[in-house]
């Protein structure tokens, strides 16, 4: 058993040994090449061959990883592997949508199949663990890793992590030692989506209620499916930095939840304990850390250079470095590294599996299935096949790079299908391409900021033409991928450059536009909902990104996404969120002031939460429970009949929320606790289930405790947070 054979290595070690497993180093040097010989590559290669390293990431390639694994396993004493750790975030070389975009699937099946090609790649490229995925639930548009999470949502949030989890690992912990799995890391832990005012790496305040509530659920279903690694945090949380964290890491995962894996730091976030003022020194970061139960220390240097001197000086018990340690050999034993270092090393492969037909078939599949139809009027959408004539406008609808997103280290710049060749490939009509304006100046890259082009509008003329001479306009305008991601906070959520303007200029000489969307997290767009007759949210989608959004337009795919964020009509509404708590003033009942709202905005967002529409109709009729009373601990099975009213086939996510209506902490208006896709023929209708329990019913008090309270609920269903039925029902003692 694993277990026995990790207590005997430990027994082995020596404590430089031991610390040494618990350094994770990033390769950025040509590690296949000559032995470096001067500045930190070296240092980190004299780590390497004296056994101080026990994980690098980064590195990626057979060729490369087979170079540092063969410096680990021949050159030092105890030859144990390393682990290659990578950021495999929504695709390696094969790119799929981002995961805010994924999300807008609520197609469980269809995210796990896109982990798993992901898992296929990299596993093959000899990566044996991804920082993925990112479970931070956020309300915050402006926040720009909010395009690595599943939105606003914790219940959904918690679906598609399991879901990613087990796409990454398999569903069996067996699964992981097959070379085709990678392990999951759960991140950022925790609350780092709750960053004030949405700017990157800033504190966070957060009541023990929403942590618990919000933040924490993706978490903890996908630690109790089995996620074997948990990356903690930058950010300070209500006063302490996450990494130093002992509640969270240590109280809370590891002791609370039974979390037997291991807790890798954020890049050099131990180091950054010192910059956060929290720690006063280097020995002092590597003791906060490691007391906390952090495991592994990335790139910051700390644990390799102090943990032992601290060790034999008494001021930190080696019992922790034995924690830590075990848990790091368990995963190396659990994917199989320690019987075979060079188990996913296989060039054959590599060659074989990397960009294949049927991993572009998985995330086309669920690319088309990330698009959300936010509005569709006058009919123009989907577009005729035959004798349009049809202008394409806007430089995203060429661009080859941007639809990649951001957070896609491995996979080649310009390998996505743009929407100009996607529609190239319907050739019935007559297509123009225009670019009006680009949106971005210069290089754009993944750790420069993007250039925003505010001046250049030498393109619009032709742009206006070609709009004036067509029948219908698809505009494709947005963010570049690089607009979102690490470190893109923004201010201004509105179309960024000229877009906008070029937008009202082309809709002035041609109205039947529709606008497509590129973005990685919501827009403020209330001059196009209000005036543009279509607009099409097309995310950031990856390879396949130009084939999806033509297959969509054009009616091949019936649009069936719907959004897991609310889009704000402006920024001032932020955070705008469907699960709101009441305030004592809700609603206007006197015609005075003196409600809650915005004297200068509507106070609900521009597309709720959970909206999304087809290019069918869905009613919702019948919502039916057994009873209306029901004793504690009893299961309420939920039932309504969804049928198709339009004209074509069509996929409805039904959803199902709670409100409970009377607690001893204020509850939100409305709370998803259910969803269901089902696939309906024009007049067809069909009944579905959902049943709720304890699970669903409770929530965590300000102790951070799980209770479930009798009393009233109102169970409310519907295609979107805005639900068509409700009924009312009654949880006795
Ligand atoms: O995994 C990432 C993390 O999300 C942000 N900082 C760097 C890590 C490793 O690249």
């Amino acid at each position: 058993p694993i277990a026995e054979r990790v207590e005997l290595l430990l027994k082995e070690m020596t404590l430089e040994e031991k610390v040494g497993q618990m350094n994770q180093l990033n390769g950025f040097w040509d590690v296949t090449g000559p032995a470096p010989k001067e500045g930190t590559a070296e240092l980190k290669y004299r780590q390497l061959e004296r056994g101080l390293v026990g994980s690098m990431l980064t590195v990626r390639g057979v060729e490369q990883v087979r170079a540092v694994q063969k410096i680990a396993v021949e050159k030092t004493r105890l030859k144990i592997p390393l682990i290659i750790g990578f950021d495999v975030i929504h695709g390696y070389k094969t790119i799929s949508p981002i995961p805010l975009a994924e999300a807008a699937s609520w197609d469980l099946q269809a995210i796990k199949n896109s982990a798993r090609v992901a898992a296929l790649e990299a596993s093959a490229a000899g990566i044996n663990w991804t920082f993925a995925p990112n479970v931070d639930v956020t309300r915050e548009p402006r926040w720009g890793r909010i395009m690595e999470g599943a939105g606003e949502d914790p219940y959904l949030n918690s679906k598609v992590a399991v879901a990613r989890v087990q796409g990454f690992q398999g569903e069996s912990s067996e699964d992981l030692k097959s070379p085709h799995t990678i392990a999951a890391t759960l991140k950022h832990f925790a609350a780092y989506g709750f960053a004030e005012a949405g700017k990157e790496y800033n504190l966070v305040e957060i009541s023990n209620a929403t942590l618990h509530n919000i933040v924490l659920p993706p978490f903890k279903a996908a630690v109790e499916a089995g996620a074997r690694s948990v990356m903690n945090s930058f950010n300070v949380i209500n006063g302490i930095p996450a990494t130093a964290s002992t509640y969270l890491q240590r109280d809370l995962l590891k002791e609370e939840w039974g979390f037997k894996g291991m807790v890798v730091s954020d890049y050099a976030s131990i180091r950054e304990l010192i910059a956060h003022g929290y720690a006063k020194d280097e020995q002092d970061a590597a003791l906060k850390a490691v007391e906390a139960g952090s495991d592994m220390d990335m790139e910051s240097y700390l644990y390799v250079e102090h943990l032992a001197d601290l060790v034999r000086e008494g001021k930190v018990q080696e019992s922790l470095v034995d924690d830590a340690v075990r848990r790091i050999l368990t995963l190396k034993f659990e994917l199989g590294l320690m019987d075979n270092p060079y188990l996913y090393l296989d060039e054959e492969r590599e060659k074989k599996i990397t960009g294949s037909k049927e991993n572009r078939e998985a995330v086309l599949d669920v690319a088309k299935k990330s698009i959300v139809l936010l509005k569709n009027e006058k009919g123009i959408l989907p577009l005729k096949k035959k004798g349009q004539k049809i202008a394409l406008i806007g430089s995203l609808a060429a661009d080859k790079n941007s639809p990649l997103g951001s957070w896609r280290i491995a996979s080649d710049d310009n390998t996505a299908v743009s929407v100009l060749e996607g529609m190239q490939a319907y050739k019935g009509n007559s297509l123009v391409y225009s670019k009006g304006a680009d949106v971005s100046v210069g290089a754009v890259s993944f750790t420069t900021e993007v250039k925003i082009n505010t001046t250049d509008r030498s393109g619009f003329d032709e742009a206006i033409n070609a709009a004036k001479e067509s029948d219908v306009v698809v505009m494709v305008l947005g963010e570049h991928g690089f607009q979102s991601g690490e470190g893109r906070s923004r201010t201004d959520l509105g179309l960024p450059g000229l877009q906008q303007e070029l937008l009202e200029k082309v809709f002035a000489v041609n109205p039947n536009v529709v606008l497509v969307l590129n973005n990685g997290r919501p827009l403020t767009i209330p001059w196009a909902a209000e005036h543009v007759p279509a607009i099409v949210e097309a995310w950031h989608l990856g390879t396949e990104s130009g084939n999806a959004i033509a297959q969509v337009l054009y009616g091949d795919y019936n649009p069936s996404g719907k959004l897991p964020v609310s889009f704000p009509r402006n920024v001032g509404q932020v955070p705008i969120y469907y699960n709101e708590l009441s305030t004592g003033r809700y609603t206007n009942t006197d015609g005075l002031v003196f409600w809650s709202h915005y004297i200068d905005s509507e106070k609900t967002p521009q597309y709720v939460f959970g909206h999304g529409l087809s290019y069918t109709s869905f009613s919702y009729s019948n919502l039916w429970t057994e009873k209306s009373l029901y004793g504690m601990g009893e299961k309420i099975t939920v039932r309504v009949e969804v049928a198709n009213t339009g004209e074509r086939k069509g996929v409805e996510t039904v959803q199902l929320y709670i409100h409970d209506k009377h607690a001893s902490i204020v509850r939100p208006l409305k709370e998803l606790k259910g969803f269901k896709q089902v696939a309906l023929a024009p007049g067809e209708s069909k009944v579905v289930e959902f049943v709720l329990s304890e699970k669903e019913l409770g929530f965590y008090n300000n102790n951070g405790d799980y209770i479930v309270e009798p009393g009233a609920f109102t169970i409310m269903v519907g295609g979107s947070s805005n639900h068509s039925l409700e009924k009312l029902i009654t949880l006795e003692k």
